[in-house]
């Protein structure tokens, strides 16, 4: 009886090959062996009728033989379905496959990655904050009371009297610093609102807050650090300027300019001609604010900053409008990999 098997199996084969890529000729061979009346088949009813104690080994060889001729016949169909395409011309094998959209991270968001990178490569620790913000967080304990006329400068959207959008990432600075004791040396990435809408503002937008405060941090400390920053994302040959300014939460306070990355401090439509742009604010904690949050200013000192993220996304690609970060029109997003 396994010899018989055997012989079918191989006689199967022999015609599967010879059916080659003919889908009929192919079913021809399934119908003839596996069909209601098949060869194979035909055995399958003829092990009733064995001694009781053959019938689980002959049962074992024709379930096998059954198998590897069901798999051989699937294969030689699947073989012939692809051939019939390629000659009948409906398949192209030539057309280059499509391409799958890939998505990628919005210039913004590398470019606030790039910047956390820097800071965490000196040793900052990359935090987060709310935007719906406490008008005591956003203001009252950055030293800007309730008529102070520094309230002004930033448009304030209200959620209600003591809620506001955050208009700067500040508020996280106070939030860390009551949270936790010197040393801190934190990077806060995040979006910031202000009531506010023309070419070269909108109601979003994204800052970066770094605080460093701990025993004798100083002024050097804060020109140093961001020095070492602006070299290191915009190039080493970039020349960095410290500009007297003010805050009402630090105190002295700086705005860092850089050389125009445009016309190289020639002058320029870019930077007005005056070689220079300003790229964040920066300042030495005010002890109000260290008061603020319990520490004694007479114990710690620290430094602060607050930069726009769609600014040095800006200058770094060379983007005049800073309504196409907002747009989202892939044409202009596929550029930024
Ligand atoms: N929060 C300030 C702004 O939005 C920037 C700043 C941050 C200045 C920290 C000094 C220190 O303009």
């Amino acid at each position: 009886m396994k010899d018989i098997v055997q012989q079918i199996l191989r006689e199967a084969f022999e015609e599967l090959d010879r059916a080659n890529s003919d889908i009929k000729a192919i079913d021809k061979v399934r119908v003839k062996y596996l069909g209601r009346k098949g060869r194979l088949t035909e055995l399958f009813k003829q092990l009733g009728g064995l001694p009781k104690e053959k019938r689980p080994e002959i049962g074992k060889v024709l379930n096998e033989a059954r198998e590897q001729l069901e798999k051989a016949l699937g294969d030689a169909i699947a073989r012939a379905k692809t051939a019939s395409l390629e000659v009948s011309g409906d398949f192209d094998i030539t057309i280059p496959g499509r391409r799958p959209l890939v998505g990628r991270l919005h210039p913004i968001t590398q470019t606030a990655r790039d910047i956390c990178q820097i800071f965490v490569q000196m040793g900052f620790e990359v935090v987060e904050g709310p935007e719906v913000e406490l008008d005591y967080y956003n203001f009252e304990a950055l030293n800007i009371p309730k008529d102070h006329p520094a309230r002004d400068m930033q448009d304030t959207f209200y959620v209600s009297e003591e809620v506001v959008l955050r208009t700067h990432t500040s508020p996280i600075q106070v939030r860390v610093m009551e949270a936790r004791k010197p040393p801190i040396q934190i990077i806060a990435p995040g979006k910031a609102y202000r009531c506010d809408s023309d070419m070269t503002h909108t109601p979003m937008f994204h800052q970066v807050e770094g605080l460093m405060v701990g025993k004798d941090v100083s002024f050097a400390d804060l020109k140093g650090v961001l020095t070492l920053f602006v070299h290191q994302m915009f190039g080493p040959h970039v020349g960095v300027r410290f500009r007297p300014s003010f805050f009402p939460f630090t105190e002295p306070s700086a705005e860092v300019d850089i050389q125009c990355v445009i016309c190289g401090g020639k002058g320029c439509r870019v930077c007005s001609y005056t070689g220079w742009l300003e790229i964040l604010g920066s300042g030495m904690v005010d002890p109000a604010v260290f008061e603020m949050v319990g520490y004694d200013p007479e114990q710690v000192t620290g430094f602060a900053f607050g930069m726009g993220i769609e600014r040095i996304a800006m200058l770094r690609w060379g983007i005049d409008d800073l309504r196409l970060f907002f747009d989202n029109d892939v044409r202009f997003l596929d550029q930024f990999f």
